[in-house]
């Protein structure tokens, strides 16, 4: 199987070569069936206050103790109801996140050839990308990415990040820091609103200086023709959580709802909060990891910065024992270490939630 992922299957074309061509039509491997494409399920919104809830971190520390209880409670049912919500009052420096994203659009604005010294290849992923999975002949998605691994500190290599722009190593490190922080909080949250201990997630994903983060960079160029084709497929995230920052006024990101897909509309210096499969498996799908996709349009590129705050990757995660007892539950999904999770995405791209689904307990 390794060497199986040494390599891609075909030469790498990156899309935002093939967009600045400015040709009209995209090539056959971008356009999606029928029943992929944009229009499925399609998100007629006829109600847009419709969307996804909006959480004010701030509230959650406030003096005001019933301010408190109502805030845990609206992520509680943000966490059941939809596995996605946008955060405010975050307490990362907007400048900060502006600045991180910047220098990041600059990066990909970058000539070819400084990029393509990054060039990734599917052992880590890490470095400059175009394509998930190794199948050859596969629907590729309209999209090139940047991927780097920030945590545990042991697996951070810094040369593997963009030298230029010279801030950029920098930056990242700092906007990352934060982040982390934030997911800190946010693990803590749902351990209490699960009725656990507060360090109960943190512990069962192997503990403070053991968590995995990495930091996936989407450059969504533009597209002549939107309607056939992804900026990303529908998935869930594989780890635990994912802080996504994505541009103030470039709407594409889409969550699954009740069988439609409905456009998460942007919140300036907001974080899109999504749980991810590892959550569902801890908590016995009372959270659910929910599919999303981005589609992407004609007139304006798309920079977005997805941060994974995952699980150490060598220790089983299961279904919390003491949420199984509370609640007279037989474990819904079998004991799986996250890096055999994540081989199955890194082998055959993405494809909605089978993988999760995939690891239910015969019942
Ligand atoms: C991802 C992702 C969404 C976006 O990188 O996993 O879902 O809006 N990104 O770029
Ligand atoms: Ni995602």
């Amino acid at each position: 199987m390794v060497s199986a992922l040494q390599s891609w299957p075909e030469p790498v074309v990156r899309v935002q070569s093939l967009s600045d061509s400015g040709i009209n039509c995209i090539p056959d491997c971008y356009v999606k069936p029928i029943y992929d494409r944009p229009s499925s399920l399609d998100s007629n919104q006829p109600n847009n206050s419709n969307n996804i809830p909006v959480i004010d971190l701030a509230a959650l520390y406030s003096d005001d103790l019933s301010l408190r209880k109502t805030t845990m409670d609206l992520i509680s049912e943000a966490c059941r109801e939809w596995g996605f919500f946008q955060l405010i009052n975050h307490g990362v420096s907007h400048d900060l996140m502006a600045a991180t994203r910047r220098v990041w659009r600059e990066f990909f604005h970058l000539p070819l050839e400084v990029k393509q010294e990054y060039a990734n290849s599917p052992t880590t992923y890490e470095g400059y990308g175009s394509r998930l999975g190794v199948e050859k002949g596969a629907k590729l998605d309209w999209s090139d990415y940047f991927f780097l691994h920030f945590l545990p500190l042991h697996i951070r290599n810094q040369s593997k990040w963009p030298a230029h722009p010279q801030s950029c190593r920098e930056l990242v490190s700092k906007y990352n820091e934060e982040v982390v922080k934030v997911c800190g909080k946010l693990m803590k949250i749902f351990s209490l609103n699960l009725g656990l201990e507060e360090e109960y997630l943190e512990n069962a994903f192997g503990g403070g200086d053991q968590i995995g983060t990495s930091l996936r960079v989407n450059f969504y160029p533009k597209c002549p023709q939107p309607d056939l084709t992804l900026g990303i497929s529908p998935h869930s995230d594989p780890g635990g959580i994912t802080v996504l920052l994505q541009d103030d006024h470039v709407s594409g990101l889409q969550v699954r709802k009740d069988n439609a897909w409905l456009t998460v509309k942007p919140i300036p210096n907001a974080f899109i909060i999504n749980l991810a499969d590892q959550l569902q498996v801890v908590s016995n799908a009372q959270y659910k990891s929910v599919e999303h996709r981005v589609i992407v349009n004609s007139n304006q590129e798309r920079v977005s910065l997805a941060f994974f705050y995952n699980p150490r990757g060598d220790i089983l995660i299961e279904p919390a024992k003491q949420l199984l007892l509370t609640n007279n539950e037989a474990p819904r999904y079998q004991p799986m270490t996250f890096n055999e999770y994540r081989s199955f995405i890194r082998l055959n791209g993405l494809h909605g939630k089978s993988q999760v689904n995939s690891l239910k307990s015969p019942r």
